[in-house]
């Protein structure tokens, strides 16, 4: 499993249920990483898509009242998460938001994380991984300027991933 986030100086990354900024060029990338994949995401972020299921994915919702979301598939606890994505987690991509983020982090082998080169006042919030003894940074882009922002595309790797067939 992986995943992917936005996240400004201050490790924000929401304010009001939605995101901090607008950013086409992060936008794209979102899109090439997950299209055709299966993408994992609390309640709370799901509802935030304007236009919702993502298409062309399997969107997949952790929530406690499936009910709301007929049109998704809904899981109740992170387990009975693991026991769907068993054996095909590799095409999994967690979306968030900060609940989220922080159950599945241990489970997760790599993070595509955007850093913004902002400071927003933000609610939601995702850890700052060089700060984390298993986490690696091994990829980071060129600066890429976007409406307005400047970004980077980071990846760190995971180097003490728990499995989800250990649950
Ligand atoms: N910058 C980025 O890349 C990025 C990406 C994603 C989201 N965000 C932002 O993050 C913020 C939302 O994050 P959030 O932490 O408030 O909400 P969230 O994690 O998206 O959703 C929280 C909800 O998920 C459900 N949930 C979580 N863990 C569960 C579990 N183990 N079992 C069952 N249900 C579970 C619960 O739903 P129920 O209440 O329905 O039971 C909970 O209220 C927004 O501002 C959003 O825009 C930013």
């Amino acid at each position: 499993m992986n995943l992917i986030v936005a996240v400004d100086k201050g490790f924000g990354i929401g304010k009001d249920n939605g995101l901090l900024a607008r950013i086409p060029a992060d936008m794209e990338y979102f899109k090439e990483k997950t299209m055709g994949k299966t993408i994992v995401m609390g309640s709370s972020t799901y509802m935030s898509f304007p236009k919702r299921p993502l298409p062309n994915r399997e969107n997949l919702v952790l929530t406690s009242k499936p009910e709301n979301y007929p049109e998704v598939k809904c899981f109740t606890s992170t387990g009975e998460l693991f026991e769907f994505i068993r054996g095909r987690d590799d095409d999994v991509f967690v979306c968030g938001g900060s609940t989220v983020y922080l159950q599945l982090l241990p489970y997760c082998e790599k993070a595509y994380v955007t850093h913004i080169d902002e400071t927003f006042d933000a609610d939601a919030f995702f850890p700052n991984l060089s700060e984390l003894d298993n986490w690696e940074k091994t990829e980071e882009s060129e600066v890429v300027e976007s409406n307005g922002y400047r970004i980077t595309f980071a990846v760190y790797e995971n180097n003490d991933i728990k499995s989800v067939q250990d649950i």
